[in-house]
Protein backbone atom coordinates (compact mmCIF):
# COMPACT_ATOMS: atom_id res chain seq x y z
CA UNK A 1 0.00 0.00 0.00
CA UNK A 2 1.62 3.60 -0.82
CA UNK A 3 2.16 5.49 1.99
CA UNK A 4 -0.02 8.86 1.86
CA UNK A 5 1.41 11.76 3.63
CA UNK A 6 -1.03 14.82 3.56
CA UNK A 7 0.01 18.39 4.07
CA UNK A 8 -1.14 21.23 5.69
CA UNK A 9 0.63 24.56 4.91
CA UNK A 10 -2.09 26.63 6.88
CA UNK A 11 -1.22 30.19 7.08
CA UNK A 12 1.83 32.78 7.40
CA UNK A 13 4.67 30.88 7.57
CA UNK A 14 3.41 27.35 6.89
CA UNK A 15 3.64 27.99 3.57
CA UNK A 16 7.01 28.67 3.26
CA UNK A 17 8.11 26.35 5.73
CA UNK A 18 5.99 23.17 4.58
CA UNK A 19 7.84 23.81 1.05
CA UNK A 20 10.86 23.20 2.56
CA UNK A 21 10.15 19.74 3.94
CA UNK A 22 8.27 18.92 0.57
CA UNK A 23 11.93 19.53 -0.96
CA UNK A 24 13.78 17.26 1.56
CA UNK A 25 11.39 14.40 1.61
CA UNK A 26 11.33 14.66 -2.21
CA UNK A 27 15.38 14.11 -2.00
CA UNK A 28 15.71 11.82 0.86
CA UNK A 29 12.38 9.55 -0.46
CA UNK A 30 14.66 8.79 -3.50
CA UNK A 31 18.01 8.04 -1.30
CA UNK A 32 16.45 5.64 0.79
CA UNK A 33 14.08 4.23 -2.29
CA UNK A 34 10.86 4.73 -0.85
CA UNK A 35 8.05 6.16 -2.68
CA UNK A 36 4.94 8.10 -1.20
CA UNK A 37 1.52 9.99 -2.18
CA UNK A 38 1.20 13.57 -1.34
CA UNK A 39 -1.67 15.36 -0.69
CA UNK A 40 -2.29 19.05 0.50
CA UNK A 41 -5.78 20.27 1.89
CA UNK A 42 -7.19 23.24 3.30
CA UNK A 43 -6.64 23.82 6.59
CA UNK A 44 -6.91 27.27 9.67
CA UNK A 45 -7.56 30.32 8.45
CA UNK A 46 -6.95 29.47 4.79
CA UNK A 47 -9.76 27.41 4.93
CA UNK A 48 -11.93 29.42 6.91
CA UNK A 49 -11.45 31.90 3.68
CA UNK A 50 -11.84 28.98 1.27
CA UNK A 51 -14.62 27.02 3.33
CA UNK A 52 -15.67 28.90 5.86
CA UNK A 53 -14.56 26.22 7.96
CA UNK A 54 -10.95 25.82 9.45
CA UNK A 55 -10.86 22.00 9.44
CA UNK A 56 -13.44 20.96 6.31
CA UNK A 57 -14.67 17.32 5.82
CA UNK A 58 -12.77 16.91 2.79
CA UNK A 59 -9.77 17.82 5.08
CA UNK A 60 -10.58 15.47 8.11
CA UNK A 61 -11.47 12.46 5.69
CA UNK A 62 -7.62 13.24 4.48
CA UNK A 63 -5.98 13.03 7.58
CA UNK A 64 -8.13 10.61 8.86
CA UNK A 65 -6.80 8.52 6.11
CA UNK A 66 -3.27 9.84 6.56
CA UNK A 67 -0.01 7.94 7.87
CA UNK A 68 1.25 11.44 8.67
CA UNK A 69 0.15 14.64 8.45
CA UNK A 70 2.51 16.82 7.91
CA UNK A 71 1.65 20.40 9.31
CA UNK A 72 2.76 24.30 8.94
CA UNK A 73 1.17 26.88 11.29
CA UNK A 74 -2.32 28.00 11.89
CA UNK A 75 -3.46 31.75 12.88
CA UNK A 76 -3.27 35.30 12.35
CA UNK A 77 -4.48 38.73 12.88
CA UNK A 78 -7.03 38.39 9.50
CA UNK A 79 -8.63 36.06 11.67
CA UNK A 80 -8.76 36.55 15.23
CA UNK A 81 -11.64 38.73 15.86
CA UNK A 82 -14.06 36.41 13.59
CA UNK A 83 -16.31 34.14 14.78
CA UNK A 84 -14.43 31.13 13.85
CA UNK A 85 -11.03 30.72 14.28
CA UNK A 86 -7.99 29.11 12.79
CA UNK A 87 -6.93 27.57 16.16
CA UNK A 88 -9.87 25.73 16.47
CA UNK A 89 -9.75 24.15 13.37
CA UNK A 90 -6.20 22.84 15.10
CA UNK A 91 -7.78 21.46 18.23
CA UNK A 92 -10.20 19.63 16.13
CA UNK A 93 -7.79 17.70 14.58
CA UNK A 94 -6.08 17.04 17.58
CA UNK A 95 -9.14 16.01 19.48
CA UNK A 96 -10.88 13.47 16.39
CA UNK A 97 -7.02 11.92 15.46
CA UNK A 98 -6.71 11.37 19.11
CA UNK A 99 -3.36 12.52 19.29
CA UNK A 100 -3.10 13.06 22.88
CA UNK A 101 0.70 12.51 22.98
CA UNK A 102 2.73 15.95 22.02
CA UNK A 103 6.55 15.18 21.99
CA UNK A 104 8.51 18.20 21.75
CA UNK A 105 12.48 17.22 22.24
CA UNK A 106 14.81 20.37 22.67
CA UNK A 107 18.26 19.72 21.99
CA UNK A 108 21.46 21.56 21.82
CA UNK A 109 23.64 20.25 19.25
CA UNK A 110 27.25 19.84 20.24
CA UNK A 111 29.50 22.52 18.71
CA UNK A 112 26.15 24.48 18.47
CA UNK A 113 26.06 26.03 22.12
CA UNK A 114 26.63 29.42 20.58
CA UNK A 115 22.96 29.40 19.42
CA UNK A 116 21.48 29.67 22.71
CA UNK A 117 20.68 33.00 24.94
CA UNK A 118 22.60 31.62 27.46
CA UNK A 119 26.03 31.13 28.42
CA UNK A 120 27.56 27.69 26.75
CA UNK A 121 28.20 26.24 30.06
CA UNK A 122 24.75 26.70 31.17
CA UNK A 123 23.27 24.51 28.08
CA UNK A 124 26.60 22.44 26.68
CA UNK A 125 24.53 18.75 27.24
CA UNK A 126 20.75 20.27 27.05
CA UNK A 127 18.93 17.11 25.26
CA UNK A 128 15.18 16.88 26.89
CA UNK A 129 12.17 15.90 25.67
CA UNK A 130 8.94 17.51 26.82
CA UNK A 131 5.83 14.80 26.62
CA UNK A 132 2.83 17.18 26.81
CA UNK A 133 -0.80 16.38 27.04
CA UNK A 134 -2.29 17.37 24.04
CA UNK A 135 -6.91 16.46 24.17
CA UNK A 136 -7.49 17.21 27.80
CA UNK A 137 -6.93 19.68 30.21
CA UNK A 138 -8.19 23.45 29.63
CA UNK A 139 -7.81 23.11 25.86
CA UNK A 140 -11.02 21.26 26.23
CA UNK A 141 -12.98 21.65 29.00
CA UNK A 142 -16.29 23.44 29.12
CA UNK A 143 -16.29 27.13 28.33
CA UNK A 144 -18.58 30.02 28.76
CA UNK A 145 -17.47 33.26 27.03
CA UNK A 146 -19.01 36.77 28.02
CA UNK A 147 -18.18 40.41 28.23
CA UNK A 148 -18.31 40.72 31.70
CA UNK A 149 -17.06 37.04 32.75
CA UNK A 150 -16.10 34.01 31.35
CA UNK A 151 -15.42 30.68 32.42
CA UNK A 152 -12.59 28.02 31.22
CA UNK A 153 -12.61 24.93 33.08
CA UNK A 154 -9.90 22.38 33.44
CA UNK A 155 -10.47 18.48 33.81
CA UNK A 156 -8.47 15.37 33.46
CA UNK A 157 -9.25 11.55 34.43
CA UNK A 158 -6.82 8.77 35.48
CA UNK A 159 -7.05 7.35 32.31
CA UNK A 160 -6.12 10.54 30.82
CA UNK A 161 -2.93 10.87 33.06
CA UNK A 162 -1.55 7.35 32.73
CA UNK A 163 -1.87 6.89 29.16
CA UNK A 164 -0.07 9.98 28.47
CA UNK A 165 2.56 9.07 31.60
CA UNK A 166 3.12 5.73 29.96
CA UNK A 167 4.29 7.50 27.12
CA UNK A 168 6.62 9.44 29.38
CA UNK A 169 7.94 6.82 31.35
CA UNK A 170 9.23 4.32 28.48
CA UNK A 171 10.08 8.12 26.84
CA UNK A 172 12.68 7.81 29.85
CA UNK A 173 13.50 4.43 30.18
CA UNK A 174 14.53 4.59 26.56
CA UNK A 175 16.71 8.16 27.47
CA UNK A 176 18.49 8.76 30.45
CA UNK A 177 15.97 7.26 32.73
CA UNK A 178 14.75 10.57 34.41
CA UNK A 179 11.21 11.92 34.77
CA UNK A 180 10.43 15.00 36.22
CA UNK A 181 6.47 15.72 36.17
CA UNK A 182 5.45 18.89 36.52
CA UNK A 183 2.35 20.09 37.68
CA UNK A 184 0.57 22.79 39.82
CA UNK A 185 -0.49 20.23 42.65
CA UNK A 186 0.08 22.86 45.38
CA UNK A 187 -3.22 24.66 43.89
CA UNK A 188 -5.01 22.69 41.42
CA UNK A 189 -7.10 19.37 42.03
CA UNK A 190 -6.27 18.06 38.38
CA UNK A 191 -2.56 18.80 39.51
CA UNK A 192 -3.03 16.61 42.82
CA UNK A 193 -4.75 13.86 40.90
CA UNK A 194 -2.08 13.77 37.80
CA UNK A 195 0.75 13.58 40.68
CA UNK A 196 -0.74 10.63 42.48
CA UNK A 197 -1.59 8.71 39.52
CA UNK A 198 2.24 9.11 38.42
CA UNK A 199 3.20 8.00 41.53
CA UNK A 200 1.30 4.73 41.56
CA UNK A 201 2.83 4.22 38.40
CA UNK A 202 5.98 5.04 39.29
CA UNK A 203 6.61 0.85 40.58
CA UNK A 204 6.05 -0.22 36.97
CA UNK A 205 9.46 1.87 36.76
CA UNK A 206 11.78 1.04 38.74
CA UNK A 207 14.65 2.35 36.20
CA UNK A 208 13.55 5.44 36.28
CA UNK A 209 14.24 8.36 38.90
CA UNK A 210 10.72 10.58 39.39
CA UNK A 211 10.56 13.40 40.64
CA UNK A 212 7.93 16.23 40.63
CA UNK A 213 8.37 19.74 39.93
CA UNK A 214 6.31 23.00 40.23
CA UNK A 215 5.51 24.30 37.32
CA UNK A 216 6.51 27.90 38.39
CA UNK A 217 9.78 26.24 40.08
CA UNK A 218 10.29 24.03 36.91
CA UNK A 219 10.43 27.37 34.51
CA UNK A 220 13.36 28.80 36.53
CA UNK A 221 14.92 25.77 36.17
CA UNK A 222 14.76 24.86 32.48
CA UNK A 223 17.00 28.66 31.76
CA UNK A 224 19.12 28.20 35.20
CA UNK A 225 19.69 24.63 34.90
CA UNK A 226 18.21 23.62 31.68
CA UNK A 227 20.73 19.83 31.49
CA UNK A 228 19.33 18.59 34.62
CA UNK A 229 15.89 17.68 32.56
CA UNK A 230 15.95 14.64 30.59
CA UNK A 231 11.84 13.74 30.06
CA UNK A 232 9.72 16.64 31.40
CA UNK A 233 5.99 15.31 31.94
CA UNK A 234 3.04 18.20 32.21
CA UNK A 235 -0.07 18.99 31.23
CA UNK A 236 -1.36 20.38 28.37
CA UNK A 237 -1.25 24.38 28.49
CA UNK A 238 2.13 24.22 30.88
CA UNK A 239 3.59 21.95 28.01
CA UNK A 240 2.29 24.23 25.79
CA UNK A 241 3.92 27.33 27.63
CA UNK A 242 7.24 25.50 28.86
CA UNK A 243 8.22 24.24 24.92
CA UNK A 244 8.50 27.61 23.69
CA UNK A 245 10.64 28.48 26.53
CA UNK A 246 12.72 25.09 26.24
CA UNK A 247 13.07 26.01 22.48
CA UNK A 248 14.32 29.09 22.74
CA UNK A 249 16.81 27.83 25.38
CA UNK A 250 17.97 25.63 22.65
CA UNK A 251 18.64 28.26 20.26
CA UNK A 252 15.15 29.53 18.55
CA UNK A 253 11.54 28.78 18.19
CA UNK A 254 12.28 28.05 14.54
CA UNK A 255 14.37 25.00 15.22
CA UNK A 256 11.71 23.07 17.53
CA UNK A 257 10.02 19.99 16.07
CA UNK A 258 6.96 18.37 17.45
CA UNK A 259 5.73 14.71 17.17
CA UNK A 260 1.44 14.77 17.59
CA UNK A 261 0.84 10.87 18.48
CA UNK A 262 -2.31 8.82 19.61
CA UNK A 263 -2.60 5.00 19.93
CA UNK A 264 -2.59 4.04 16.63
CA UNK A 265 0.23 4.65 13.90
CA UNK A 266 -0.55 7.85 12.70
CA UNK A 267 0.03 11.13 14.08
CA UNK A 268 0.70 15.33 13.47
CA UNK A 269 4.28 16.51 12.48
CA UNK A 270 4.35 20.04 12.97
CA UNK A 271 7.03 22.81 13.93
CA UNK A 272 6.13 24.59 17.40
CA UNK A 273 5.88 27.74 16.32
CA UNK A 274 3.00 29.68 14.75
CA UNK A 275 2.47 31.36 11.46
CA UNK A 276 4.63 34.18 12.74
CA UNK A 277 2.77 36.65 11.14
CA UNK A 278 5.49 39.41 11.64
CA UNK A 279 8.04 37.64 9.59
CA UNK A 280 5.31 35.82 6.78
CA UNK A 281 5.72 36.40 3.14
CA UNK A 282 9.54 37.37 3.76
CA UNK A 283 10.68 34.37 2.63
CA UNK A 284 13.06 34.08 5.79
CA UNK A 285 11.24 31.98 8.07
CA UNK A 286 13.62 29.21 9.78
CA UNK A 287 12.51 25.95 8.08
CA UNK A 288 14.31 23.37 10.38
CA UNK A 289 11.42 23.08 13.18
CA UNK A 290 9.20 21.77 9.96
CA UNK A 291 12.34 20.00 8.77
CA UNK A 292 12.79 17.97 11.84
CA UNK A 293 9.27 17.20 12.20
CA UNK A 294 9.11 15.41 9.12
CA UNK A 295 12.03 13.36 10.38
CA UNK A 296 9.68 12.62 13.63
CA UNK A 297 6.96 11.74 10.86
CA UNK A 298 9.55 9.48 9.37
CA UNK A 299 10.54 7.88 12.32
CA UNK A 300 7.06 7.23 14.32
CA UNK A 301 4.89 6.59 11.54
CA UNK A 302 6.28 5.87 8.46
CA UNK A 303 9.09 3.12 9.31
CA UNK A 304 11.95 5.02 7.77
CA UNK A 305 14.09 5.57 10.49
CA UNK A 306 17.17 5.65 8.29
CA UNK A 307 15.79 8.64 6.13
CA UNK A 308 14.70 10.46 9.85
CA UNK A 309 18.95 9.83 10.98
CA UNK A 310 19.96 11.12 7.24
CA UNK A 311 17.90 14.63 7.70
CA UNK A 312 18.81 15.33 11.22
CA UNK A 313 22.43 14.70 10.09
CA UNK A 314 22.02 17.17 7.52
CA UNK A 315 20.73 19.41 9.24
CA UNK A 316 23.78 19.51 12.34
CA UNK A 317 25.78 20.00 9.45
CA UNK A 318 24.20 22.49 7.56
CA UNK A 319 24.04 24.23 11.48
CA UNK A 320 27.39 23.45 11.94
CA UNK A 321 28.95 25.22 8.75
CA UNK A 322 27.81 28.21 9.56
CA UNK A 323 24.24 27.76 7.68
CA UNK A 324 20.65 29.58 9.16
CA UNK A 325 18.34 31.70 9.25
CA UNK A 326 18.04 35.46 11.25
CA UNK A 327 16.55 34.06 13.80
CA UNK A 328 19.88 32.47 14.52
CA UNK A 329 21.58 35.70 13.39
CA UNK A 330 22.36 33.98 10.25
CA UNK A 331 21.48 35.51 6.75
CA UNK A 332 19.91 32.79 4.98
CA UNK A 333 16.92 32.72 3.45
CA UNK A 334 14.17 30.38 4.02
CA UNK A 335 14.95 28.89 0.52
CA UNK A 336 18.97 28.88 1.48
CA UNK A 337 18.27 27.33 4.72
CA UNK A 338 16.76 24.76 2.66
CA UNK A 339 18.86 23.93 -0.07
CA UNK A 340 21.98 23.55 2.02
CA UNK A 341 20.52 20.78 4.32
CA UNK A 342 19.41 19.31 0.64
CA UNK A 343 23.12 19.69 -0.39
CA UNK A 344 24.32 17.65 2.85
CA UNK A 345 21.49 14.77 3.09
P1 LIG B 1 4.63 32.56 16.64
O1 LIG B 1 5.25 31.28 17.06
O2 LIG B 1 3.94 32.59 15.34
O3 LIG B 1 5.74 33.71 16.63
C1 LIG B 1 6.46 34.09 17.81
C2 LIG B 1 7.77 34.74 17.39
O4 LIG B 1 8.65 33.74 16.88
C3 LIG B 1 7.61 35.78 16.28
O5 LIG B 1 8.49 36.84 16.49
C4 LIG B 1 8.00 35.01 15.03
O6 LIG B 1 8.53 35.80 13.99
C5 LIG B 1 9.05 34.05 15.57
N1 LIG B 1 9.05 32.83 14.76
C6 LIG B 1 8.09 31.88 14.73
N2 LIG B 1 8.38 30.93 13.84
C7 LIG B 1 9.58 31.27 13.30
C8 LIG B 1 10.41 30.67 12.32
N3 LIG B 1 10.08 29.52 11.70
N4 LIG B 1 11.56 31.30 12.01
C9 LIG B 1 11.92 32.43 12.61
N5 LIG B 1 11.17 33.03 13.55
C10 LIG B 1 10.00 32.46 13.89
O7 LIG B 1 3.64 32.99 17.81
P2 LIG B 1 2.56 34.19 17.88
O8 LIG B 1 3.07 35.36 17.12
O9 LIG B 1 2.22 34.31 19.28
O10 LIG B 1 1.29 33.61 17.12
C11 LIG B 1 0.94 33.92 15.79
C12 LIG B 1 -0.25 33.07 15.37
O11 LIG B 1 0.16 31.70 15.27
C13 LIG B 1 -1.43 33.09 16.34
O12 LIG B 1 -2.60 33.12 15.58
C14 LIG B 1 -1.31 31.77 17.08
O13 LIG B 1 -2.54 31.28 17.54
C15 LIG B 1 -0.76 30.89 16.01
N6 LIG B 1 -0.03 29.71 16.49
C16 LIG B 1 -0.22 28.57 15.78
C17 LIG B 1 0.48 27.44 16.10
C18 LIG B 1 0.26 26.20 15.30
O14 LIG B 1 -0.27 26.27 14.21
N7 LIG B 1 0.65 25.04 15.79
C19 LIG B 1 1.43 27.48 17.13
C20 LIG B 1 1.62 28.67 17.83
C21 LIG B 1 0.89 29.81 17.49
C1 LIG C 1 1.00 25.08 19.75
C2 LIG C 1 0.06 26.26 19.61
C3 LIG C 1 -1.37 25.82 19.81
C4 LIG C 1 -1.48 25.28 21.24
C5 LIG C 1 -2.44 26.90 19.58
C6 LIG C 1 -2.28 27.53 18.22
C7 LIG C 1 -3.81 26.37 19.74
O1 LIG C 1 0.43 27.28 20.49
O2 LIG C 1 0.86 24.12 18.97
O3 LIG C 1 1.89 25.13 20.59
O4 LIG C 1 -1.64 26.07 22.19
O5 LIG C 1 -1.40 24.07 21.40
MN1 LIG D 1 2.31 26.92 21.52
Amino acid sequence: MTTKIVFLPGDGVGPEVIGAAEAVLAKVSEQEGFSYAAEHHAFGGAAIDSHGDPFPTETRAACLAADAVILGAVGGPKWAGGSVRPEQGLLAMRSELGTFANLRPATIMPGLEALSPLRPERVTGCDLLIVRELTGGLYFGDREEGSEAALDTCRYSRDEVERIARIAFDAARGRRGKLTSVDKANVLATSRLWRSVVDDMATDYPDVTLDHMLVDAAAMRLVSAPTDFDVILTENLFGDILSDQASAVAGSIGLAPSASLGSGKGGIFEPIHGSAPDIAGQGKANPVGTILSLAMALRHSLDQEAAAVRIETAVSKALADGHGTFDLGCSDSTKEMTAAICERL
